[in-house]
Parts: C-alpha cells; structure tokens; sequence
C-alpha cells in the first residue's frame, strides 16, 4: 500500500486530480478501449472534484473517453433530490466536464427490482472491461462506498442498510435529523472495489483519524471495511495531517520517507 500524506485538504485534492489527470493522459482512451474509473461522492471528494474541472477546462485532460461508474445511491430518494448522488455528481462533476451523458453509471435507488439492478451494474462494470481506477472516501467508522463495518469483505453489488452512525454523520446534509436520511442504499461492494485494477482513496481530517489507524495498521476486518485496501495489489491512500493523529510516529514516517522522492 503506498500512504501519501499532504499537509492539507488542497493538497490532497490537488495529488488526486492531477493523479487521475495522469493516468488518464497515460491510458491515451479511446472509444473502443476508454478508461474506466470509478468515482466516489461524499464532502472528501469535493476539492479534487474541482480541481478535475479545473483541469478539463484549461485543457490538460479530458473524459470524454472516460467511462464511470459511481459507488452508491440512496434507495428511494428521488433523483432530483438535492442529496440523491446524482444531483451531487451532476453539481461537483458531471455538469462541467465533456464526460458523454451516456459513459456515466450510478446506482438507480428507484428501480422496481432492486436485486436485478444491482446485478446489472456488476455486468456493465465486467462489459466495459473492468475498472480501471477506484477512487473512494472512507466513513469515520471505516465504511468504503456504503459497506458498514461487518460487510462481507467479498460482497459485490447490493443493496445494504446504513448503520445508525452513518445516518448520524449524513444528517447533516439532511436538515440535522438522521431519519431523513434513508434507511438504506445500493453499493458497490468491497470485492468490486478490490477487483479495480487500482483503488485510491481519500481521507482527511480529524474525524477520520481513527479509520486511517485501522486502514493502514489495524488487522484486515470486516469491521473496518476499508481495512480489504491492505489486500490491494495497487491501493494508495493519499491523506492529510489531520488524519494521520492516530497513526504511530514510525508509520508516518515510514511514508513520509519512501514517498519523498515521488513527489
Ligand atoms: C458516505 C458515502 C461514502 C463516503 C462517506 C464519507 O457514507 N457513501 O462513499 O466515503 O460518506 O463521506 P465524507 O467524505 O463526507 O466524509
């Protein structure tokens, strides 16, 4: 696993972006063989979400051979709700990048048969080739996409019910009260994030101090569900200080160390 850690949000973000922008340019994509990459929502994501658009408009990339697929939507929240995940992508991604209407996935959290979409999302990821990048955030209690803590590390594509404290954390964006927050959602599961060729997560700030303890030293848990990143042949977390308050002194370094060169 490679641990970068930035001594801010921007920065982090900016690592991200411009580690995307890279791999993209690298994959030269075309129609016929684009690059699939995988896409998170969450408030971790927002800065590197600009920077990509930054980056589009001024020319340094572009996604219009991109194909992507998001982790997971609300079940039962309408689309056009302000919180549904494809209002959030619309707003932070979709609506300012060349990224064609129809290479975009997400999760339908209102279809009439709930198992059978979800089955579906596995086979369009395994028809476009498989994912080529996986960018995640984690949850204070170490959820990756919405896999709560005692998810099955294989499980694929399915519907899971939120955990009292992540409808505690998302309330925020839900006028305070965790019970607007829907009972439960449609997620990608671990074994699809760790089957992505590369996965990239991003964590920063205080409150996630604790999950990156458990991600980078802890044992590999289903109660950590981001703790699986440690069985990734190519899993890179890019963090901030903030985060990193729970790690020993001697992991820091050690990362701070072998990263310095590849700044
Ligand atoms: C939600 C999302 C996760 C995200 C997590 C952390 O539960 N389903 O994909 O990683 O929130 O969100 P934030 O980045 O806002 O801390």
């Amino acid at each position: 696993m490679r641990v970068i850690i930035e001594p801010t949000y921007e920065k982090l973000s900016q690592w991200a972006a411009d580690y995307v922008v890279n791999k993209i340019n690298a994959a030269n994509p075309t129609p016929e063989k684009p690059f699939v990459l995988g896409l998170p929502t969450g408030s971790s994501p927002i800065g590197m979400y600009k920077a990509l658009v930054a980056a589009c408009k001024e020319g340094r990339v572009s996604f219009k051979n991109v194909v992507t697929f998001n982790m997971d939507e609300y079940v039962g929240l309408p689309e056009e709700h302000p919180e549904s995940y494809h209002s959030f992508m619309a707003t932070n991604l979709f609506n300012h990048i060349d990224c064609p209407k129809e290479n975009v996935h997400i999760l339908n959290g209102n279809a009439e048969d709930l198992e059978a979409e979800c089955a579906n999302y596995e086979k369009m990821i395994a028809e476009a080739g498989g994912i080529d990048l996986f960018i995640g955030g984690i949850g204070p209690d170490g959820h990756i996409a919405f896999n709560e803590p005692g998810s099955s590390l294989s499980g694929r594509t399915r519907i899971k019910t939120l955990t009292t404290d992540t409808r505690v954390a998302n309330s925020r964006f839900f006028g305070g009260n965790p019970d607007n927050v829907p009972a439960t959602a449609l997620t990608v599961g671990p074994g699809t994030v760790m089957a992505a060729k590369e996965v990239l997560i991003l964590c920063n700030g205080h409150n996630k101090a604790r999950a990156l303890q458990a991600a980078i030293e802890g044992p590999v848990t289903q109660m950590w569900t981001i703790s699986v990143l440690q069985m990734h042949e190519h899993g890179i977390i890019v963090c901030d200080e903030a985060a990193c308050e729970s790690i020993t002194h001697g992991t820091y370094k050690y990362f701070k160390d072998i990263e310095k060169d590849n700044l």
